[in-house]
């Protein structure tokens, strides 16, 4: 265990409260001591707090005087209060021997300055032998009878050695943390006190207030009882130690009214916005509060900022969709993806205030959203689909103060590297599990041929990390393969290069990026298959209305297909030409799919699809139609499977490395159903059921491998099927398409969601 790396032989703690009492209750848990080596010894001044020690048997010995035990100790253990630490270094002076040069002292103060300084004065310098550290834990309750050995299990301990501390006795006081469960950091004694008074000290201030002026208004402290949740979980720690807190705030003086000036400031704005009726501001306050809170949570974990997406992957959200069903009415689905991504990336660059509207409130927008508030940039919103982000011009990004984390988003990552490569700030870019296996050397290679510099992990995956203050240099590129992602990474990059960038495409792929900076006034040209920019323009702030995207759409549109007697309107989709693949090959396998209302909104064409049942037969899928559906296979998959003879389709390797490897990932599903498929590199033979009523194929259960498309065709599969399809590892579905089952049922189909185990 840990413990092993603790080579002290006896360990005094000064100061036996919950503080050195938990340490010396994770020693002992952690071993320390067991086997008769390693004696752990308290000094404090109450006896009874010693006796209670030893009953406990946290400690091996004490007493009331330092001296006769420093003698025999090996590392110190300084665990008083902060303003208590003058009084107790001077008489550990007095005591320690001069020949104990391979002592070792270390405290556990919530301050760091103010010790530093005392020991200064103490030692008449900062001894080599000081390691002044402190502990991020603790509790509302105090002394040695609530010694807890997990108090510092997964706690962040800071260490602020300086260039004059012996980096042995550093060693030494970060095993004895590592041993009691804790993560060891080091920072400077300035930095610990600016962060610490923010996050720790300034909120406790604002408790012990709170819970004074309430009680103070109220003699009889009635308003208690009617006390809801809220004031209770903000109040919590108005119930910690007041001597420990006085100590605090006289100790971090500076600091602390730094960060009280800030506060006040902010409270002040909203008092404001609350004396004028000034909705909108409370609106941008409240909303940047709360996003960033659900960012917080999201580090913690390492995992999505949405709380309920989060619950549902712990879970491993299990779809269950029943036989049958059917297909009718008129709905809108969520607004599409490509276009959300670029609404804020562009509406961030931008000069002016750029509103959108329909944007996309799933898990990959979302995350480019709250990557851009890491930035510096103020957004209003998501509600009901409306943003508002308060532009910042091209060169307004301020430097993140951590990765970025962008989730499930290949989209999010590639764009992002093209338009970080050219900041004058470093960037690291990371996602998830799924993300990380993903290719990004197909944006990191162009990018440095522009003289960006960018490491990647091995094989060019995730993360990435973006050197920032490099000039970047247009370039005329040749993609390799037919991808919207790298032709807008490098025109993103390219509105920071010197000269033109320009870029061909082997095969047309979808172009939000060029229209949206068209209408954001950006000159973008295009002749045949190239299209081109100069950097150094700038972006006019433009209103954004998102259409509901295709992509999802298309779920809805097989689903109609598919189903006889099925009627649907699906209403505001985009119809963006280099998007509508999916429509081109259901009307070619003979679907009664209408374009009605067709116009067009903010730059990209829109319309209502209409799509009535009608048989289906096996085509091979023109080529030229397979960058124009490329998202969209794993629904026209169960078109095929539902078609009159077989579907063949080729020159589709890029499917291999979507969010999963689709075209494995589909023939594994449809041969679980039962429906024959044949496997080709870069493609896929589906024999049709030719059946144009009852069931196509049988039930059965799917791994989705966290890919939200693969795991929606097999929902609409279901309406075709002899038994129920059960799919697995659903919970990314919100990645694109939140309230996915919500609208299923609402059509006709039948959805259950659950964790793994009900299904
Ligand atoms: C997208 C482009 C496509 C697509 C992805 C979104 C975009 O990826 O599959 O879902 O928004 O530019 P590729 O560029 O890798 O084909």
């Amino acid at each position: 265990m840990a413990a092993g790396k603790v080579t002290e032989s006896r360990i005094l703690i000064v100061g036996l409260g919950l503080i050195g009492g938990s340490l010396a209750a994770a020693l002992r848990a952690a071993g320390y001591g067991a086997d008769g080596e390693g004696e752990i010894l308290a000094c404090d001044p109450d006896e009874r707090e010693i006796e209670r020690g030893i009953e406990m048997g946290l400690i091996d010995r004490g007493g009331t005087r330092l001296a006769p035990l420093v003698e025999d100790a090996g590392l110190v253990v300084l665990a008083v209060p902060v303003l208590a630490m003058e009084s107790v270094m001077t008489e550990l002076a007095e005591a320690l021997p001069q020949a104990a040069s391979d002592v070792v002292i270390t405290d556990v103060g919530s301050t760091k300055a103010a010790i530093r300084d005392a020991a200064v004065g103490v030692f008449g310098g900062l001894p080599a032998n000081l390691v002044l550290g402190h502990p991020i834990a603790g509790s509302e309750k105090s002394g040695v009878a609530a010694a807890n050995p997990e108090l510092y299990v997964r706690h962040k301990v800071i260490l602020t050695p300086t260039v004059d501390t012996d980096p042995v006795a550093v060693a030494r006081v970060q095993a004895l943390w590592a041993a009691c469960g804790a993560e060891v950091l080091e920072m400077t004694v300035e930095r610990h006190d600016q962060v610490l008074a923010r996050t720790s000290h300034l909120p406790h201030l604002l408790a012990f207030s709170l819970v004074d002026t309430l009680a103070r208004q109220d003699e009889r402290l009635e308003i208690f009882r009617y006390a809801a949740g809220g004031f209770r979980d903000f109040t919590r720690i108005a119930g910690s130690d007041p001597v420990m807190w006085r100590d605090i705030f006289l100790a971090n003086r500076e600091a602390v009214l730094a960060s009280l000036d800030d506060f006040e400031a902010g409270v002040a704005r909203l008092r404001r916005a609350v004396a004028h009726g000034d909705g909108d501001d409370l609106l941008a306050t409240f909303d940047r509060a709360s996003h960033a809170r659900h960012y917080f949570e999201s580090l913690l974990n390492q995992t999505s900022y949405q709380a309920e997406y989060q619950m549902q992957q712990q879970g491993k959200l299990t779809f269950r969709a029943s036989p049958g069903g059917r297909v009718a009415g008129r709905i809108r689905v969520p607004g599409d993806k490509s276009i959300s991504h670029r609404s804020i990336m562009l509406g961030a660059l931008a000069e002016g205030i750029t509103e959108i509207t329909g944007f996309l409130e799933g898990e990959d927008s979302l995350a480019t959203l709250q990557a851009f508030r890491e930035m510096g940039v103020a957004i209003e919103g998501p509600h009901q689909g409306r943003v508002t982000v308060h532009s910042v011009g091209l060169h307004g990004l301020k430097a993140p103060s951590g990765p970025l984390y962008v989730g499930n988003a290949g989209t999010a990552m590639r764009l992002f590297a093209g338009l970080l490569a050219g900041q004058a700030f470093d960037t690291e870019l990371t996602g998830d599990a799924s993300l990380t296996k993903r290719p990004m050397g197909r944006v990191a290679d162009p990018l440095r041929l522009m003289g960006a510099e960018i490491d990647t992990a091995e094989g060019g995956r995730p993360p990435l990390h973006l050197h920032g203050g490099k000039a970047l240099r247009g370039i005329t590129y040749d993609m390799p393969m037919a991808s919207a992602q790298v032709k807008s990474c490098l025109l993103l990059a390219g509105l920071y290069a010197e000269g033109e960038t320009r870029v061909r495409e082997p095969a047309p792929t979808r172009d939000h990026t060029e229209r949206m900076l068209q209408g954001f006034g950006y000159e973008v040209q295009r002749q045949g298959d190239t299209c081109w920019l100069r950097g150094g323009g700038r972006l006019t702030a433009a209103p954004i209305d998102v259409p509901a995207d295709i992509s999802s759409a298309a779920f809805f549109l097989v689903a109609a297909a598919i189903t006889p007697g099925a009627d649907l309107v699906l209403e505001h989709v985009g119809i963006n030409p280099t998007r509508i693949g999916v429509i081109n090959i259901l009307q070619q396998m003979g679907a009664d799919l209408r374009l009605e209302n067709e116009r067009e909104v903010g730059g990209e064409p829109v319309g209502d699809l209409h799509v009535r049942y009608a048989p289906l037969r096996g085509i091979d899928i023109p080529v030229d139609q397979v960058p124009l559906a490329i998202d969209e296979f794993p629904a026209l998959f169960v078109a095929a499977a539902n078609a009159t003879g077989t579907t063949r389709l080729r020159e589709a390797a890029e499917l291999r490395v979507k969010e999963s490897d689709r075209l494995q990932a589909m023939a594994d599903g449809l041969a679980a159903l039962g429906v024959d498929n044949r496997l080709h590199p870069d493609g896929i033979d589906i024999v049709g059921s030719g059946r144009s009523e009852g069931a196509s194929y049988a039930g059965g259960r799917i791994d989705s491998l966290g890919d939200h498309r693969i795991a929606m065709a097999f929902v609409v599969a279901s309406l075709r099927a002899s038994e129920a399809i059960v799919i697995d590892d659903c919970a990314n579905v919100a990645t694109s398409f939140p309230g996915f089952v919500e609208l299923a049922n609402k059509v006709g189909l039948s959805v259950s969601q659950g964790s793994e185990e009900e299904a």
